[in-house]
């Protein structure tokens, strides 16, 4: 399996429960994995990494990276790294971030990195995350969810990816609204519509459970470890 870039259609969607549960996957099947997060934003934890993202994907890769190298940029509010660096006043340095991807590439077999947001959340003016996706030279795993209004976002998401000259390797769909689409429609109505392979689709669990999670991937997402 290669490297990949997780996107998803919005915030929430799904993005850390799809990337842990890919990275459980691949340790069970004896894979070196690793994990990276470039921006994360929100409340710091108190114990281990600032981001609660990268604290659950360091677990289920079973790393411990420095955060310096897996999370180069935590802002303390929920917000893009554009509109966050504009209020703190910080500066984003995307050399130094490349050259951490670089640098935990070459430490693992895959690596597997979590974006923020969506495909089109700004970095700086003029560069968002498809221009990351484009400069880390990574294919991308689009995540969407079941919400009805999910195929409006998952287009977008597909169209600007292509236009950006993106490979996606394919779409994840979250069953995370349970009163939404139902994942044999929405599969079948998203592959026709976007002509890009459903990986899978994740159940709803009532608490995060990474073994059954890893499990549900290995057993169902076959394609995607070939
Ligand atoms: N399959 C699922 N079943 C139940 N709850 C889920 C499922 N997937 C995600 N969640 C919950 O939904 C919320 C959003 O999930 P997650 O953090 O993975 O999204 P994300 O796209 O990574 O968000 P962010 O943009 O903040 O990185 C979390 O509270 C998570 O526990
Ligand atoms: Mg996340």
């Amino acid at each position: 399996m290669n490297s990949f870039f997780i996107t998803g259609t919005d915030t929430d969607v799904g993005k850390t429960y799809v990337t842990a549960g890919i990275a459980a996957a691949l340790k069970k099947q004896g894979k070196d994995v690793g994990i990276m997060k470039p921006f994360a934003a929100g409340t710091p934890q108190n114990t281990g990494y600032k981001s609660e993202d990268v604290q659950i994907l360091s677990k289920a890769a079973q790393v411990n990276d420095p955060e310096k190298l897996v999370n180069p940029y935590f802002f303390l509010i929920p917000a893009s790294p554009f509109t966050a660096a504009k209020n703190f006043g910080i500066k984003i340095d995307i050399k130094m971030v490349l050259s951490c991807f670089k640098q935990l590439s070459s430490l693992h077999e895959i690596l597997l990195v979590e974006g923020i947001g969506g495909a089109m959340t700004p970095i700086l003016q003029n560069y968002f995350v498809t221009n990351l996706i484009k400069d880390m030279n990574l294919e991308t795993i689009i995540v969407t969810s079941s919400k009805i209004g999910t195929v409006n976002h998952t287009l977008m998401t597909c169209k600007i990816c292509q236009y950006y000259k993106i490979k996606i390797r394919g779409i994840i769909i979250n069953n995370l609204n349970l009163n939404g689409y139902s994942m044999d429609v929405l599969t079948r109505d998203l592959e026709e519509l976007t002509k890009i392979e459903v990986i899978g689709s994740i159940p709803y669990f009532e608490k995060f459970n990474l073994e059954q999670l890893s499990k549900t991937i290995i057993n169902e997402f076959d394609s995607l470890f070939q």
